[in-house]
């Protein structure tokens, strides 16, 4: 149970302007992608999140040299003293993330042992693929003593995934990058950090073609020199600001975003009569009148994003008539509706659907977050509820968002950490 709660005074409006900050699911990857790399790398726009200061901890304790000005937003890696390729379990399971320690440490040094990974508790979450893509590139794999241990002169292969997985997809980028030969990776995930770490690959002398696609050709180089790279603005939090937005009845401008890939968010909107432009990096949010209820399907880039499916969710719970939402990415990602419905939510939950009937108010009530992207969805049902929203154990919330408290502050509405009793 953390020490304290967030505490909404609900019902007001957001409105002004704020800024997203760097992508935490490109940061996730590109910290552990610095490995690769023969000099010291300066990262530029990395948010200040617990994944990422895990992630600092952990390439410490590997032996790079780490020093983040979280003011400036900017790490800078020194990873040629690393002296060891273990990744303790007290260290893998703080996050999902640390799986990309094994596709970095074995592009780096042939070997990789490495604790499971953490995360989020959002249904089964297996990493069978990115195992059979090391295995597919040579190497041998057993696991001991808690830990997963990778070993091998790696050469290039073709690899068929066979799911689009975001992880996979990254993980046997990192391990084929320096690998002898020609990598093929059929069955590619899109994602737009996928492309951020190809290209922050290349900007370091990888080559590495095709990301973006859902084929990957990968040309193993010998090294990877260092430099700096800027990280791509966070799309998830972008969503998460667009849709508190939308849930107050707010108008606020977001700048720094890349409005092309809010575009299934946007649509959503659109669709719900919530008023969404852009130009350049600034999106706008408007709302004149009620939301209208939808039909909304997770899937794969370019697709509606799961990790916007809990705050969406959380908006349907009072737009006008019944909303079906159907998560076809994880197996139990509606824990934050059960949480909704003491706030007066109509939820009914069947397996991976959740029918909502829109209600005119929800009220404030003590909540409890279970998850990343469930916290942010008590946020926002807390902004548009009547009365007062307390949401314990919303350090789950700061793995993800840099200052959202802050930014939300910023925009009008009321939202304060007290100590949890
Ligand atoms: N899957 C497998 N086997 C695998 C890999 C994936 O069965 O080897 C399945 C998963 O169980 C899941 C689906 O494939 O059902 C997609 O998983 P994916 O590998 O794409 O997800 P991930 O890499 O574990 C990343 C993000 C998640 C985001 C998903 C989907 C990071 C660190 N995490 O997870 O982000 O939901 O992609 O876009 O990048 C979040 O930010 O809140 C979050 C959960």
């Amino acid at each position: 149970m953390d020490q304290y709660k967030l505490v909404i005074q609900g019902e007001r409006p957001l409105s002004g302007e704020t800024y997203v900050s760097g992508g935490k699911n490109t940061s996730v990857a590109v910290i552990p992608a610095v490995l690769l790399c023969d000099d010291v790398v300066v990262i530029e726009n990395l948010p200040d999140i617990e994944d990422v200061r895990v992630l600092r901890r952990i390439l410490e304790h590997l032996g790079a040299k780490v020093s983040f000005d979280a003011e400036q937003s900017r790490m800078t890696i020194d990873p040629r003293s690393v002296n060891t390729c273990e990744v303790p379990f007290q260290y893998s399971q703080q996050m999902r993330a640390s799986y990309y320690l094994m596709g970095a440490l074995l592009g780096r040094c042939g070997e990789a042992n490495v604790g499971y990974p953490g995360g989020c508790d959002i249904g089964s979450r297996p990493i069978d693929q990115h195992i059979k893509g090391f295995s597919m590139l040579g190497a041998e794999i057993e696991e001991c003593g808690g830990l997963m241990r990778f070993k091998g002169k790696l050469s290039g292969s073709v690899i068929n995934f066979d799911m689009s997985t975001v992880g996979g997809t990254i993980n046997v980028m990192l391990a084929a990058v320096k690998a002898r030969g020609y990598t093929v990776l059929n069955n590619a995930a899109r994602e737009p950090h996928v492309v951020d770490l190809a290209n922050f690959l290349n900007s370091m002398g990888a080559n590495i073609k095709g990301a973006g696609t859902d084929t990957i050709r990968i040309r193993g180089v010998d090294r990877l020199h260092g430099g700096s790279y800027t990280v791509i603005p966070d799309q998830i939090e972008t969503g998460t600001l667009m849709i508190a937005a939308a849930a107050t009845r707010g108008d606020i401008a977001i700048h720094g975003t890349i409005p092309t890939h809010m575009d299934a968010l946007t649509a959503k909107l659109l669709e719900m009569g919530v008023s969404v432009s852009s130009a350049d990096d600034v999106i706008w949010v408007r709302v004149k009148r009620g939301h209208r209820a939808i039909r909304l399907t997770t899937q794969v880039y370019p697709g509606f994003p799961t990790d916007l499916q809990q705050p969406m969710s959380a908006l349907l719970c009072r737009a006008g008539g019944r909303s079906e939402v159907n998560e076809t990415i994880y197996d139990n990602r509606f824990k934050h509706l059960d949480e909704m419905r003491r706030m007066g939510a109509k939820v009914t939950i069947s397996g991976r659907t959740a029918y909502i009937e829109g209600v005119p108010q929800l009220r404030g009530a003590p909540v409890s977050a279970t998850d990343l992207r469930g916290g942010a969805a008590l946020v926002i049902a807390g902004l548009m509820a009547t009365g007062v929203t307390e949401i314990y154990n919303p350090s789950f919330i700061a793995r993800g968002y840099e200052h959202l408290e802050q930014k939300l502050c910023s925009l009008g509405a009321d939202v304060r950490r007290e100590e949890a009793e």
